[in-house]
């Protein structure tokens, strides 16, 4: 332990990212600013080859990170090969769902089989991806015991092994009020020794480590702060459909609400959940929980509800077109934002996609606008195929839908030039006009 103390606070100590995504990527510039001479692993050898040509393909980061990491060492590479030469390896794959709403671990279960033949003793290995209670200790660590080639050193009693550790990536994508470094770092060795060795590497790039006892302690953290997210999102999305029939204001609600200093955290309703996050960790739980015969009906509920908002979307669109005497078959809608939250360049889950596709099977002939999408091919859940339309000439469509609330829109500007405006964000809060409808 003390030469990793040692390579630790010397910064010599070599680390390499599997996944060089919207979590890997930042993860490989907080190291490299730390010091690190930092190694990004990817399969996807477009990605690589961009990040050697010190570009960047996410769009809050810009290509000269790229250029000041590769300033210090950073380099990217497909070859799984020089996992060998690094001493810390940080895995952030991909955890999607399946189509049957069950963990995809097959992310995890390739990178584990990239690597095992060049891991060595000394090494720590770290997960980052989200995931249920017990995939450290129940597919990270056997997948290395059984290549045979190292043993893991879950005792302090064992020697010469690899220390192995589950550390959740915490990050707020979007979010610019709060500095990574000072988004406090979970961590859960198996055993003291690989806790003590991720808490100290973790330590130079984030103010605050917080140590909890295990893996699934610290994997149960994770899942614990997105299902509250979850549920709480599904409340508001609940309430909200009660205060449309009742004529309240739910923003004005909350808005008042949130002024209690204690006790109230606010969230807010929108169309749908989206991203990587919060539509999809909640059901690696409610998977696990069945090994328990235990159902997890928070989690359940706050599904059917957050799910069941695009359709509610939709909904307010075929009546608000009723209104002025128009069906949904053969009416143009531009959808306003692709990304799932407003100014991100990710759509993954986005609640737009599902919109777009359904407002289709009407008959609606759909366009969208995205400053941050030009274009949209074919994704795992969509194929839509479709340009970024200008925002010109706004009274040519019957509806102008609001799914991200985007803040490079001018919505006095799109009101004013539109027929109708259905706003599924409160967007054009505080704006006056006959042609708004909120849902
Ligand atoms: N995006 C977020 O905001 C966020 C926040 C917190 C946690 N997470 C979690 O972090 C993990 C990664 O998410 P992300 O958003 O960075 O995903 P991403 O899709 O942006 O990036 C994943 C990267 O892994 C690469 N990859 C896939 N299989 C690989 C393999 N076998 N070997 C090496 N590379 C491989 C992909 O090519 C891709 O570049 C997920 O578990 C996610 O739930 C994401």
């Amino acid at each position: 332990m003390a030469q990793w103390l040692s390579l630790v606070e010397k910064r010599e100590l070599a680390v390499g990212i599997i996944g060089l995504g919207y979590v890997g990527l930042p993860l490989v510039l907080l190291f490299s600013q730390e010091g690190f001479r930092v190694t990004g692993f990817d399969i996807d050898t477009v990605k690589v080859d961009r990040l050697n040509a010190g570009q960047s393909y996410i769009h809050r980061i810009e290509p000269e990170q790229i250029k000041n990491a590769q300033s210090k060492g950073f380099r990217a590479t497909a070859n799984f090969a020089e996992i060998a030469e690094v001493d810390a390896i940080l895995i952030c794959v991909p955890t999607p769902l399946s189509d049957h709403h069950t963990p995809d671990m097959s992310y995890i279960t390739a990178t584990m089989d990239s690597i095992v033949d060049y891991l060595r003793p000394g090494q720590l290995v770290v997960l980052e991806s989200t995931t249920y209670p017990g995939t450290t200790e129940e597919l990270i660590a056997p997948a290395i015991e059984r290549a045979g080639k190292v043993t893991v050193m879950r005792e302090t009693t064992v020697t010469g092994g690899i220390l192995v550790a589950y550390s959740p990536e915490r990050e707020d994508p979007g979010n610019t009020s709060i500095d990574r470094r000072d988004i406090p770092k979970v961590v859960g060795g198996l055993g003291p020794l690989a806790a003590e060795a991720a808490a100290a590497m973790y330590g130079t790039a984030f103010h605050r480590v917080i140590r909890v006892s295990s893996p699934a302690a610290a994997e149960m953290t994770k899942l614990l702060e997105n299902i509250y997210r979850c549920v709480n999102i599904a409340l508001v999305n609940e309430l909200k459909l009660l205060c449309l029939r009742m004529g309240i204001d739910i923003w004005e609600v909350i808005g008042a609400a949130a002024t209690k200093p204690f006790g109230f955290q606010p969230f807010y309703p929108g169309p749908g959940l989206g991203g990587h996050c919060i539509p999809i960790d909640p059901f690696y739980l409610s998977w696990k929980a069945k090994e328990f015969d235990f159902s997890t009906r928070f989690i359940e509920l706050a599904g059917e509800v957050n799910e069941a908002m695009p359709y509610h979307v939709v909904q307010a669109v075929s009546s608000a077109l009723n209104q002025r005497a128009k069906p949904l078959k053969g009416s143009r809608i531009l959808v306003l934002g692709l990304a799932y939250k407003r100014d991100v360049d990710d759509l993954r889950e986005s609640p737009s996609l599902s919109i777009i596709e359904m407002l289709q099977q009407e008959g609606s002939v759909v366009s969208y606008n995205d400053p941050f999408f030009p274009s949209v091919g074919r994704g795992r859940k969509y194929n839509l195929n479709m340009e970024s339309q200008p925002l010109d000439h706004l009274d040519g469509y019957d509806c102008v839908l609001i799914v991200t609330d985007h803040t490079s829109y001018d919505y006095a500007r799109i009101v004013a030039e539109s027929q109708l405006v259905v706003d599924s964000r409160n967007a054009t809060r505080g704006l006056q006009s006959e042609k708004i409808v909120r849902c």
